[in-house]
């Protein structure tokens, strides 16, 4: 028998879902524009696709995390045990720490950069500002350069481990968390 349970509102599970498409566009296109045999030109313009869409990925981020603090969520399946429920809880916070250490740490790198660069956001309407106080320092740029590729290796474990904790409850106690950021029940 499969268990059922609550889900989240549609929000939220909107918001998962994009959140969890553009996190593939981001990771390929970073990979892609800082590791790919490309020219100099279309390596700018990937850049500024990358930056404007990280920063759409950051509100997104906000919005996500602010329904999430102010909207109960569903509870945890009654059959889980204390420890598991401490586990998925942490796990959350983690991922939650990775996402939104993302767009900072690039932010952060941009802003800090000797070339200066401007980043426009929706199709080049709107200027995004440069943290302040930070313009062409070259340690802050290293820096959050480092922090932007280590939080991405960490992410992409910890998505992965997000996936399996999924897979793996289904196929041990048929539990099926999906249900909880779908439309299948109530
Ligand atoms: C969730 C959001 C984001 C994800 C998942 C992401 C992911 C990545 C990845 C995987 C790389 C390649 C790292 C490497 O191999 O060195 C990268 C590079 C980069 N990202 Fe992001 N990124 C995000 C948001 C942003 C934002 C908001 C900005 C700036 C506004 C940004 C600016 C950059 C820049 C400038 C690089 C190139 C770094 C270099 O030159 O080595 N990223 N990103």
């Amino acid at each position: 028998m499969t268990i059922s349970m609550q889900r989240y509102n549609s929000f939220s599970i909107v918001l998962h879902w994009c959140i969890a498409l553009a996190l593939l566009f981001m990771f390929a296109s970073g990979l892609y524009m800082v590791n790919a045999d490309i020219s100099k030109a279309d390596q700018y313009r990937l850049f500024q696709i990358h930056k404007a869409s990280g920063v759409v990925v950051l509100w997104a981020l906000i919005l996500r995390i602010g329904t999430r603090i102010l909207t109960k969520a569903p509870a945890l399946p009654d059959s889980l045990n204390q420890q598991q429920v401490f586990k998925a809880k942490l796990g959350h916070l983690f991922l939650y720490a990775a996402l939104v250490t993302m767009p900072l740490s690039g932010w952060l790198m941009v802003s800090a950069s000797p070339f200066g660069l401007p980043t426009f956001v929706f199709f080049d309407w709107i200027k995004w500002p440069h943290i302040p106080g930070v313009a062409r320092n070259k340690t802050i740029e290293v820096l959050a350069n480092n922090v932007h590729w280590i939080t991405a290796t960490i992410l992409a474990t910890s998505i992965v481990g997000h996936i399996s904790a999924v897979i793996w409850h289904k196929k041990t106690h048929n539990i099926n968390l999906i249900s909880r950021m779908w439309w299948n029940n109530k």
